[in-house]
C-alpha cells in the first residue's frame, strides 16, 4: 500500500526522504515521487515503476542537496492506472500546495465536480490531485494552511492518511491521518512523518504515533498536534522503539523472505518467552479480566486468516470454545445482531494492524459492545491500540510481502490462547497440557534443525515443478488451513494458478480438472484423518494427477515425491508443513525469476477496503 515519507532538518532532504522510500518499498507500489519547496516555487518529480527510475530522474536535479524539507510517496495504484501522471505528489492549480496521500477519497467524484465548476482542472486520475485543489480551494478564505486543511477534512469522506507542504513555508511540514497509519518521528534539529517506522528508523527511535483525526504540523525543531474537528491542541506521549534497523535488513540472505523464513524458530521462541509456566499453564495476564467467551469469532484477511482457521482446531478441541471464523472484508458487511455482547469475543489477527477491512470490523465489534482481542505484530498500530486488549506476536519487522514468519508468530500466540482457555475452563485433560507445552517449547530447536534440509528438498522440487501451470494444495483437518496458506503463496510469488481445498471436496468438482499437467500437493499427516487424504490421493492417481506428500511418517502409498518432515503434536505439526509451503514458493518464484520480496500487484498493508 502507498508509504509517505516527510522530512523537514538540517540534512539533505531529499536524499534522506528518498532513503525513506526505499524502507518502505517492502509495502508494494508501482510509482514513486519526491516534492520539495525551492526558490520560491514547489517542485515535483515523479515515475513510474521502480524506485530506480524516480533516482535517475532526482540525480539530473542540481537542487538535491540545497533542500532541507522534502516529501516523498510510493503508490499503490488504486485510482487511475500506475502512470507518471497518476504518481504522487500532487500540485494543485495555483502551484501552492503538493500533496501525498495513502487512502481514498469516497467522494471525490463530488468534490471534482465541484471544483470543475468553478475552474478546477485536473490532470490525472487520483483522488489526491482532487484533494488537494480542495485545501487549495479552502485556503483562499482561511488565515492558514491549518486553518484549511481542516475544513478540506471536513468535507472529504475516507481514509487518508497524507502529508503536504506549502509554497509559502516550505520548511513546515503538515500531515493528518484518518483510517491509515501516519507515524511522527523526532529528532534533534530534524523531524519525520512516515507511513512506517523503518522509514525513519536510522534517525530516530522517537515516535508518536497519529490518532484518526488528528493533523500535524511540524518544522526542524518543534510540532503541535491538533483535532481537526476543533484545531483543540492535542499533548501526545512520545515512545521510543526497541527493535533495530538492523532487525530490518537481509543479514547476508538472498532476499527478506528467507531470512524470514528462518528467522520462525527464533519467532516462536521470543513469542513463548514469558508465556509458558512451566510445565503447568500459559501466562497471558492480558485476558485475567475478561470472562471466558462462549463464542470466539476470529476475523481476519490474507494469511492471518489461514492462521486463524488453524487456531479454530485447537480453541474447539483444547479449549471447548465454539469458533466462527470470518474474512474481514465479509464480516464487516454482516447482520449485526448475529454478535452477543454477554457471550460472544471478537478476535481479530493482523500482522501490520492497519489492515482496512480487519480495522473495520474491530470497530463494528466494538460498537456492538463485543469484548475485543488483537493479535497484532506492529507496536502500537491501530488495531493494536484500539482492541481492547492487545497480544502481541513480538515477530520483528516482516519485510517481504508475502508473510511468512508473522503466521507462526500467530500460531504461536493462538496455541497459547486455546491453551490459557482451556486450562481456565478445565476442559484440558490430566497430563496433555504438559505434553502441549512441553511440544510447544520444544518447536524451536527441533525447526531450527529441519530447516536446512527442509530448504534443500524445496529446492530440488522446485526445479522439478516450477514448469506447472496450476497446482492443488489439499488437506484436511487443521491442514486445509495449511492447503489454503500454500496455494496461497505460490499464486503471490509465482504467479502459477494454485488452489486450496479441502481434501474431501475434490470429488465434488475440482478433480474434473486433474490430469497429467495438473499436479496436487497433498499434506498427509499421521493422524487419523491420513486414511481419508490417501483415499483422495488414490482418485487423484486414478485420474494421472501427479502427487507430492508432505508427510511426517512412512506413508505407506507411491507417489511421485514424498517429502518427509518431522512430526509435531498433533495440529503442532503445522509448525513443520509451513515453512515447507513457503520454502516451496520461495524456490518456484526465485527459480522463474520473479521479484520474490515485492510480487506484482500486491501490498504488505492493505490500508484501503
Ligand atoms: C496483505 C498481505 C498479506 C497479509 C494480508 C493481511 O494482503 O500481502 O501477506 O496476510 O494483507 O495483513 P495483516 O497485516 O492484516 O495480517
Amino acid at each position: 500500500m502507498c508509504g509517505i515519507v516527510g522530512y523537514t532538518g538540517h540534512r539533505p532532504a531529499i536524499p534522506v526522504a528518498f532513503e525513506g522510500l526505499e524502507h518502505l518499498e517492502y509495502r508494494g507500489y508501482d510509482s514513486a515521487g519526491i516534492g520539495y519547496g525551492f526558490q520560491n516555487k514547489l517542485e515535483v518529480v515523479r515515475s513510474a515503476g521502480k524506485l530506480k527510475n524516480l533516482s535517475e530522474k532526482i540525480s539530473h536535479s542540481t537542487t538535491a542537496l540545497t533542500v532541507t524539507c522534502a516529501i516523498g510517496h510510493t503508490r499503490w495504484a488504486t485510482h487511475g492506472v500506475p502512470e507518471e501522471r497518476n504518481a504522487h505528489p500532487h500540485i494543485s492549480n495555483d502551484k501552492s500546495l503538493i500533496l501525498v496521500h495513502n487512502g481514498i477519497i469516497e467522494n471525490y467524484l463530488e468534490i471534482k465536480e465541484n471544483l470543475v465548476r468553478k475552474g478546477y482542472t485536473f490532470h490525472s486520475d487520483t483522488d489526491t490531485e482532487v484533494l488537494v485543489n480542495l485545501i487549495a480551494e479552502e485556503r483562499k478564505n482561511q488565515p492558514d494552511l491549518l486553518h484549511a486543511l481542516r475544513i478540506a477534512l471536513q468535507k472529504a469522506h475516507g481514509a487518508y492518511a497524507i502529508c503536504l507542504l506549502e509554497r509559502e513555508n516550505p520548511e513546515i511540514l503538515y500531515a493528518a491521518r484518518m483510517a491509515a497509519p501516519l507515524i511522527f518521528g523526532i529528532g534533534i534539529g530534524e523531524n519525520f512523518v512516515a507511513s512506517d517506522i523503518p522509514a525513519f528508523l536510522s534517525y530516530t527511535r522517537n515516535v508518536v504515533f497519529l490518532e484518526d483525526g488528528e493533523i500535524l504540523v511540524a518544522d526542524a525543531n518543534s510540532y503541535s498536534v491538533y483535532r481537526s474537528d476543533d484545531l483543540a491542541c492535542v499533548q501526545k506521549q512520545e515512545q521510543c522503539i526497541q527493535w533495530s534497523m538492523q532487525a530490518a535488513q537481509k543479514g547476508g540472505f538472498r532476499h527478506f523472505m528467507l531470512k524470514e523464513i528462518f528467522e520462525q524458530p527464533q519467532v516462536i521462541k521470543d513469542g513463548l518467552t514469558g508465556r509458558i509456566r512451566e510445565w503447568q499453564g500459559v501466562v497471558l495476564p492480558e485476558l485475567d479480566n475478561l470472562t471466558i467467551p462462549r463464542r470466539l469469532h476470529i476475523v481476519a484477511c490474507g494469511t492471518s486468516y489461514h492462521a486463524g482457521l488453524w487456531s479454530s482446531h485447537l480453541f474447539e478441541s483444547w479449549a471447548r470454545i465454539p469458533v466462527q471464523i470470518e474474512i474481514a472484508s465479509e464480516f464487516r458487511y454482516k447482520e449485526r445482531f448475529l454478535l452477543d455482547p454477554a457471550e460472544d469475543l471478537v478476535l481479530v489477527i493482523s500482522q501490520s494492524g492497519e489492515t482496512a477491512d480487519t480495522l473495520a470490523a474491530l470497530r463494528i465489534a466494538r460498537e456492538q459492545g463485543v469484548t475485543t482481542v488483537g493479535i497484532c505484530n506492529v507496536v502500537g498500530s491501530s488495531i493494536a491500540r484500539e482492541a481492547d486488549v492487545v497480544l502481541y506476536t513480538q515477530a520483528g519487522p516482516e519485510i517481504s510481502v508475502a508473510s511468512t514468519k508473522a503466521m507462526t508468530s500467530q500460531m504461536t500466540m493462538l496455541a497459547c490462547l486455546a491453551i490459557y482457555y482451556g486450562e481456565r475452563k478445565q476442559v484440558l485433560e490430566e497430563g496433555r497440557e504438559e505434553k502441549i507445552l512441553r511440544a510447544l517449547a520444544d518447536l524451536p530447536k527441533r525447526l531450527e534443525e529441519a530447516l536446512p534440509v527442509m530448504h534443500t528438498e524445496a529446492k530440488r522440487l522446485s526445479r522439478k515443478y516450477a514448469q506447472a501451470k496450476s497446482f492443488f494444495y489439499l488437506g484436511r483437518g487443521h491442514c486445509f488451513a495449511l492447503a489454503l496458506e500454500g496455494a496461497l503463496k505460490l499464486k503471490e510469488l509465482s504467479y502459477i494458478h494454485a488452489e486450496g481445498y479441502a481434501a474431501g471436496e475434490m470429488k465434488h468438482g475440482p478433480i474434473a480438472l486433474i490430469d497429467p499437467n495438473f499436479p496436487s500437493f497433498v499434506i498427509a499427516l499421521n493422524d487419523r484423518l491420513y486414511p481419508k487424504v490417501k483415499s483422495n490421493i488414490v482418485e487423484i492417481q486414478a485420474r494421472q494427477g501427479h502427487i507430492i506428500v508432505l508427510t511426517d511418517f512412512n506413508v505407506d502409498i507411491k507417489v511421485d515425491d514424498i517429502w518427509q518432515i518431522p512430526s509435531g503434536m498433533g495440529a503442532l505439526g503445522a509448525f513443520f508443513v509451513l515453512p515447507c509451503l513457503q520454502f516451496f514458493s520461495y524456490e518456484v518464484a526465485d527459480y522463474l525469476g520473479k521479484d520474490v520480496d515485492q510480487p506484482r500487484n500486491l501490498a504488505k498493508s492493505v490500508t484501503v477496503e
